[in-house]
């Protein structure tokens, strides 16, 4: 019986020690006011939707390039692409939406951006379109 007592014991104390643990805070989630950044966060999101691809060093299509703020500020043949702190109203938000101002969804013919990143994008824009 003693010795059943000393496990429960244990067994209290190990759980304890877990849930603990469980009010630490989460040092994964990064720290909710940090700026995106468009090196870290923006730029990879292009080059994971082929963006960079029709819209690069190599290719330009429209005369846009989304590779640098630059590029995005000064735009292509419908002018720039961004407006810092209006992401609703930056053309290359507009584009992503299944009904976009110009010709087609982008990125063309592949799978559309997921909410999620674009969110990311709009926050970019809306923090004022860092070069960061
Ligand atoms: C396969 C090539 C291709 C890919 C990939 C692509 N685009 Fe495009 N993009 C085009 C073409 C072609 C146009 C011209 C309009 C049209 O044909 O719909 C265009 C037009 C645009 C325009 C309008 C530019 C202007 O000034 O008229 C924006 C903004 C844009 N793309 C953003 C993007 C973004 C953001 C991505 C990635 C999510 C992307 N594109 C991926 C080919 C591409």
């Amino acid at each position: 019986m003693l010795y059943l007592t000393k496990r429960i014991t244990v067994c209290i104390a190990a759980i304890s020690f877990i849930l603990a643990g469980c009010n630490d805070d989460d040092p994964v989630s990064p720290p909710p006011e940090e700026d995106v950044s468009f090196s870290e966060h923006v730029l990879p999101i292009f080059q994971e939707h082929g963006c960079t691809g029709c819209h690069g060093g190599t290719l330009q299509e429209n005369d846009l390039r989304v590779d640098s703020v630059d590029e995005l500020l000064e735009g292509g043949v419908s002018g720039p692409a961004i407006e810092p702190g209006n992401a609703d109203g930056s053309l290359l938000i507009q584009q992503m939406s299944p009904d976009p101002p110009l010709g087609n969804r982008m990125p063309l013919g592949m799978s559309p951006v997921p909410e999620e990143q674009q969110n990311t994008i709009r926050t970019w824009i809306n923090e004022g379109a860092k070069d960061n």
